[in-house]
Order: C-alpha cells, then structure tokens, then sequence
C-alpha cells in the first residue's frame, strides 16, 4: 500500500464515480455468442465482485462485416440489449460501473474455430502485417455504414445501461 497510495481512493472519470483505480481492461474472452450470455454476465459479475473499480467489457462489432474470429458480441442489432442489460445490472449491484467497446477489424481478421476466415474489409486491399490477411476493398458506401454502425451500436449499449462506450 506504501507504493500505491491511491490504489483504493475513488476518482472520477468524465461522468462516472470509480471507487478505486483497479480497472479491468477489455479482453476477448470466447464466452460469449453473438450476444451477452450467462457466462459472459457471470464472468463479468465475478470480476466487479471481486472489487474492479471500473470494467471494460470485450470488443463488440458494429457492422455485420465486423467478424474478427469465432464468439465475438455483435452490437450490429438490438438484440444484443438484454445480454447488456444484464452485464451492467450485475455489476452494478457491486457498485462497478461498465464501460462498452466497440470495434470493427478492417484487415485483422483471423480463421474461426470451425476452419472458416472470416472475409476482412478494409478501405484498400493491402494485407494486413499481424494476419497476413488480403482484405476486399471496402467501397463507400460500406464505410458509411460502418461509421453509422459505431453510433448505432453506441446507443444500444447506453440503451442497455452501461456506463459509457
Ligand atoms: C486474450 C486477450 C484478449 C484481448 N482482447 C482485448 C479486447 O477485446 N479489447 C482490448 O482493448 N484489449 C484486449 N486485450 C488487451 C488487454 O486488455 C490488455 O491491454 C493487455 O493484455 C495488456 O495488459 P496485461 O499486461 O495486464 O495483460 C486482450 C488481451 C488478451 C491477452
């Protein structure tokens, strides 16, 4: 504690009120299906339990051509809310707020655990240097969509409770 001092003094962060520095930051977990499980709201309510100060929920797609690999959140249709709903009311009951993220891959995809790669998008065909992945040139009106999915996909999970995006 001598070395940490603030470790568990609150602070706030824009809006929120953090009780203490621990934040758990997003990591693709493989829980969940295309929306919030019970695992993934179990998995996530252990950790604010546990005492986290703020969590990061894992990276959810905002656009149908946002596959990266297998089991990933899709926040590209409301049916992602509940699952959410119930990621943010458990922790909540902890007192640990929840932050959502959202993404999509571009050129970084990767195979899926039944063999298939999921086709990359990203606005040149230009392999990616993680992946190695050739991507199909996104046009313009694809990357509009993408744009637009970010903020549709940001009100559904503020629609759900989280905390922030
Ligand atoms: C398996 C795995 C999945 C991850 N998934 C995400 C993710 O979805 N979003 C993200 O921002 N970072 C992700 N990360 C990065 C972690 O949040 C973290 O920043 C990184 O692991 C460094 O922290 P560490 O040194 O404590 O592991 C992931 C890391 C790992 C190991």
């Amino acid at each position: 504690m001598a070395r940490f001092p603030t470790l568990f003094s609150p602070f706030r962060l824009g809006g929120i009120e953090v009780s203490n520095r621990i934040v758990f930051t997003a990591h693709h977990t493989h829980l969940s299906g295309d929306v919030p499980n019970d695992d993934l709201v179990a998995y996530y309510e252990s950790r604010a339990a546990g005492g986290a100060g703020l969590i990061v929920v894992e990276v959810a797609g905002v656009h149908s051509s946002a596959r990266f690999s297998s089991d990933f959140i899709q926040a590209d249709s409301d049916e992602c809310i509940p699952g959410y709903r119930r990621i943010a009311q458990a922790c909540h009951h902890h007192g640990c707020p929840v932050l959502g993220q959202l993404y999509h891959p571009g050129r970084e995809t990767r195979g899926k655990v039944d063999g298939v790669t999921p086709v990359a998008w990203a606005p040149s065909a230009l392999p990616g240097e993680r992946h190695h992945v050739m991507p199909r040139a996104m046009s313009g009106r694809l990357i509009k969509e993408v744009v637009e999915g970010y903020g549709t996909a940001a009100a559904r999970v503020t629609v759900a409770g989280l905390d922030g995006v």
